[in-house]
């Protein structure tokens, strides 16, 4: 989950990594460091805190044109200066950034001690660095320190390291799913970092490190080894994401300004993956999946926090339109239950960052037992992409926020184009059922542009929720993931305590919370279930409860009803859940400004995911 990156070129490292971690703050902001070589001099700076406690106490003038830095989010040792990276060995000439867990740190640490290494923080990394010092002692070269380091420490991470008697070159491996490494190739200058966001400032020409790589990396170029010393060819390619995305321009947050992006968003989802005339799909990142979708008996899909919710959707739109089977799980549950798959279970990931640690660790186990795997990805060339047969990406653009709005709702699409596409596969759909669907799907961008152009008139609703201290989310049918995902917001930036439920359930149990001060969002927008929501509705006032309800534009009887309402454009059952989401996620963004909280940092979360 931390950020972590490595520059090596012609320009004054400093600002480029300050700049770099500022990018890379989603991925943790318990502290930050910077590290930067000068010939024979070291320099390192390092803060609890944000970024901006960094850029206050840097020595303007340390210089160097070779530097590393990170920023964290805790694992072992608490938030300090002291456990900050980057770390260094005993004799202050190594010094390492790392993402990730060392699972054998503790003997290591001991056998380290024993050896006469004195540890200055509390973190599982330090002993990254007298690893490295070690074996550099013992002859070998930084590249060739960190390859035999690998072959010493356990657990899934990325490593940076750099070292005084090498100036000039950094040293980086990818061990296990914890997070990415990411080459970039600038015109005489080099970048390595744990995601693109931090690489794309400098250059869109990248290579990937895969599972159990180490690079040298030189403001010249890199060479790559497996972990055994194996060479292995760097495969460079060029990523089309648009570096502007990644600029927050009028908006005050990111999160804002990618609530606003999703028409947008949802119509390159779509037209990367449809045509409307001819009526069409083109899943063009399939690769070998799209030959074995006809022999599919099952689907199983994962994902974790968002990417779940929408997988709920996904798991709906498989069965409705493909007719097979399908079933929903979390990454983390589906590795450790030993689930019942073979070569005709059709797993599907979902993952904006295709970096998340349980996803990836689900997939090894989908792939174990010979399932065919599609992932559905934001990122291009994450680790899901490359660990599937074949991929669907949303092309949604880089998101961000902590709290993940656009690439839900691309997600969402891209997973119901999927379900026609192997609705095709198995002979279910025709022409004129697919030209319906992707009819009702060309109405949907402009739908969600008329939901957030109605902005203002959540603000109310958003003043009201804002002095609860607890809320319910209830929806039936496509409107369960809804509420789920709509109480998934609310609680992850506002801090407010909400729960999703499926309406059905709340008699079960949740009911016993009504009360006048525990407001419910009921989202009854599935016409078919509308009766049953009402009755819901109903049972709840009953009880004094507070109900705001998200309903279909002309629905008098459920404006009515409800103490306050929220009104969405009609489109097609089946989007329903798109045009429900963008509200919440507004009205979840304008309680948490109202709240003073950290709207793109919420506290204890980090954007991707990537210790277990
Ligand atoms: C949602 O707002 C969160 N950021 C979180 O639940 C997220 O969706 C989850 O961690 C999965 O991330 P992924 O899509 O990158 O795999």
């Amino acid at each position: 989950m931390c950020g972590i990156v490595g520059y090596a070129g012609h320009r004054q490292a400093v600002p480029i990594l300050l700049r770099a971690l500022k990018d890379l703050e989603y991925r943790g902001y318990d502290s930050a460091g910077i590290a930067v070589l000068d010939g024979d001099s070291l320099s390192i700076t390092k803060r609890q805190g944000k970024i901006a406690n960094l850029e206050s106490a840097i020595n303007a003038t340390a210089s160097g044109t070779v530097g590393i830095g990170h920023t964290r989010w805790a694992t072992h040792g608490r938030p300090s200066d002291q456990n900050a990276h980057p770390h260094v060995s005993c004799d202050e000439r190594v010094v390492v950034i790392h993402n990730g867990i060392v699972e054998n740190y503790a003997p290591l640490r001991e056998a380290l001690g024993a050896r006469g290494h004195v540890f200055r923080s509390e973190t599982d990394t330090e002993t990254v660095a007298h690893l490295l010092e070690e074996e550099m002692r013992a002859g070998a070269d930084l590249f060739e320190a960190l390859r035999r380091t690998a072959q010493r420490i356990e657990g899934s991470q990325a490593v940076v390291a750099m070292s005084l008697d090498e100036p000039g070159v950094l040293a980086a491996a990818r061990l296990g799913n914890a997070g990415g490494v990411v080459i970039g190739f600038g015109d005489g200058e080099m970048v390595v970092a744990s995601d693109l966001a931090a690489v794309l400032p400098i250059t869109q020409d990248v290579a990937f490190l895969s599972d159990g790589q180490v690079a040298r990396v030189t403001p010249k170029g890199a060479e790559v080894r497996t972990v055994s010393g194996e060479p292995v060819p760097l495969q460079r390619k060029r990523v089309p994401i648009d570096p502007v995305t990644a600029l927050k321009g009028q908006y005050p947050h990111f999160m804002l300004k990618e609530i606003h992006e999703q028409p947008e968003a949802l119509a390159d989802t779509i037209w990367s993956l449809a045509t409307l005339e001819p009526p069409a799909l083109y899943f063009d990142d399939l690769g070998p999946a799209a030959d074995r979708l006809p022999d599919v008996d099952r689907v199983i899909l994962i994902g974790m926090g968002t990417s779940l919710h929408a997988a709920m959707l996904g798991q709906r739109y498989i069965e409705a339109f493909a007719r097979v089977p399908a079933s929903v799980d979390n990454g983390s549950e589906f590795r450790y239950r030993d689930p019942v798959v073979d070569e005709r279970t059709l797993v599907v990931s979902v993952s904006q960052s295709g970096e998340t640690v349980d996803v990836l660790e689900a997939m090894a186990v989908a792939r174990a037992a010979g399932a065919v795997q599609v992932t559905v990805c934001n990122t291009e060339g994450a680790q899901t992409t490359r660990v599937a047969d074949g991929t669907v990406y949303t092309r949604a653009g880089l998101e961000r926020g902590v709290a993940s709005t656009k690439c839900f709702s691309s997600a969402v699409v891209a997973l119901y184009l999927f379900a026609l596409r192997l609705a095709q596969a198995k002979g279910r759909i025709s022409q004129s059922e697919l030209a319906a669907h992707l009819g009702e799907l060309a109405q949907l961008p402009r739908a969600v542009a008329d939901v957030i152009a109605n902005r203002e008139r959540y603000r109310r609703v958003a003043a009201r929720l804002a002095q609860a201290q607890h809320a319910l989310f209830l929806g039936r049918g496509l409107a369960h993931p809804v509420a789920m995902e709509g109480a998934l917001k609310l609680k992850e930036i506002s801090y407010i305590h909400a729960e999703g439920y499926a309406a059905g359930e709340m008699k079960h149990g949740p009911i016993a919370l009504i009360e006048p001060a525990f407001p419910t969002v009921a989202i009854a927008t599935q016409h078919a279930l509308r009766a049953k929501m009402v009755s819901n509705i109903e049972q709840i006032q009953a009880r004094g409860g507070p109900v705001i309800g998200v309903v279909s534009e002309g629905d008098e009887e459920l404006t009515a009803l409800c103490d306050e309402v929220i009104t969405v454009p009609r489109v097609s059952s089946w989007l329903e859940p798109v045009v429900s989401v963008v509200p919440l996620q507004l009205v979840a963004y304008d309680v948490a400004v109202h709240r003073g909280c950290d709207v793109d940092q919420p506290r204890n979360l980090a954007k991707t995911v990537t210790v277990e």
